[in-house]
């Protein structure tokens, strides 16, 4: 591929701020301390948390960059970054979450197989880029298309990457073109996030970015886009990010059986506090953030005290000290809120966030009914222990 290519190995990886917890060594895997997450609306690029399959691609020359588009249209065609640049441009607040978000505290029920993630394997960042449905425009598909004249049905993203779980081939995943052609669902190929250009460890120079799905389809390094008929046949849409029930093992999995995950169920985490943590009596600040998927607004924090018997409700805000509604025009439909509540605490005690969003829908008590093999969203109440004693709180 002319312009970038995949290194076979990890000698040329980008520097990495040093605060980031590093969760698996090759390929590189980190996320920042929970803290950080809700220090701003909008995580600094240097610590939101990096998921990658194998060595960063490396561009050696932009202007002979493209993306081939190909497959079931009519005419196929190669958009240079100059193409891509060249149509309107959009900024979208939106949050990346990794289906693995919170995978260690379910690894702790049972063993499952993955990367161990605490709370912060996600991150909201403004996406700036073109709309996948303009692009497609170009070649012949019109906005809010379900299937092309040929059958097509499905959008497949292929990047240049080298990952052992595709045999040393590239990273791919699809979307439905019902929802790649929708310019309301702001699927972006993008080049900017937070205002700057792309870095390489997300995605420099073109990445995809779909808002409210789990992070897995936001493929990065572009290399392709191939209207296809059925859903990608890549190991990560196939064998891998797809929800089971607690009930199947490695000895009875059909993978067959379930559909890729596509959006992400309702989420939160407090992260002004780790658990477990040492704190004086009196009064603390319990500060978190809490997201859906599907563009799904944040309808109610709830904070419980005493396992869930009793309830207060969190104040809600994206905008600094502009209290948020969920579903308003005002309001960044595929971001995350940042919640807060003071609490008081005389004893030691267990800190319950629950979120609930426009759908109502609630997150699940105990991480034992979701718990799966792959670790894959564990959604369940997010739980910190304080306790009584010396700290600097
Ligand atoms: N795209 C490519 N090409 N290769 C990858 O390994 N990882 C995916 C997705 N896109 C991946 C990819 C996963 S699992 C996640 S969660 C997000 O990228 C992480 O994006 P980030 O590293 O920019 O946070």
């Amino acid at each position: 591929m002319p312009g970038i290519r995949g290194p076979s190995e990890y000698s040329q990886e980008p520097p990495r701020h040093p605060s980031l917890k590093v969760n698996a060594k090759e390929p590189f895997n980190a996320e920042p301390p929970r803290s950080a997450l809700v220090s701003s609306y909008v995580t600094p690029v240097d610590l939101f948390y990096k998921r990658n399959h194998g060595p960063i691609p490396i561009v050696d020359h932009l202007q002979s960059y493209s993306v081939t588009l190909t497959g079931l249209i009519q005419n196929p065609t190669k958009l240079f970054i100059k193409d891509i640049r060249s149509l309107p441009k959009y900024n979208v607040t939106a949050t990346l979450q990794c289906a693995g978000n919170r995978r260690t505290a379910m690894s702790k029920v049972r063993n499952v197989r993955g990367v161990g993630w605490d709370v912060s394997a996600i991150g909201n960042a403004v996406w700036g880029g073109a709309k996948l449905a303009d692009v497609l425009e170009l070649v012949g598909i019109p906005k809010l298309t379900a299937s092309t004249y040929l059958g097509g049905r499905h959008v497949e993203f292929v990047s240049v990457d080298r990952c052992k779980e595709e045999n040393g081939g590239p990273y791919k995943a699809s979307i439905p073109l019902s929802q790649a052609t929708n310019p309301e669902a702001d699927v972006l190929l993008a080049y900017e996030m937070n205002g700057e250009t792309l870095n390489r460890d997300h995605g420099f120079p073109l990445r995809v970015v779909v808002p409210g799905v789990i992070g897995a389809r936001s493929v990065k390094w572009l290399d392709s886009i191939n209207v296809i008929a059925e859903e990608s046949q890549g190991f990560f849409m196939q064998k891998d990010y797809k929800m089971f029930p607690p009930s199947v093992n490695w000895d009875n999995i059909n993978w067959s059986s379930r559909r890729p995950q596509m959006d992400f169920p309702v989420q939160s985490a407090i992260c002004s506090v780790e658990d477990v943590q040492m704190v004086k009596p009196g009064k603390v600040s319990i500060k978190g953030y809490a997201v859906s998927g599907g563009g799904r607004g944040i309808e109610r924090v709830d904070i419980s005290l005493d396992g869930g018997k009793n309830w207060v409700e969190a104040s809600r805000t994206q905008k600094p000290g502009k209290h948020y509604i969920s579903e308003h025009n005002s309001s960044e439909k595929w971001a995350w809120v940042l919640f807060e509540a003071t609490i008081d605490v005389s004893q030691t005690t267990e800190v319950i966030a629950k979120a609930v969003d426009s759908a109502a829908n609630v997150q699940p008590e105990n991480v034992e009914s979701v718990w799966n093999l792959r670790g894959v969203l564990n959604t369940s109440w997010h739980r910190v222990l304080l306790r009584l004693g010396h700290s600097n709180l």
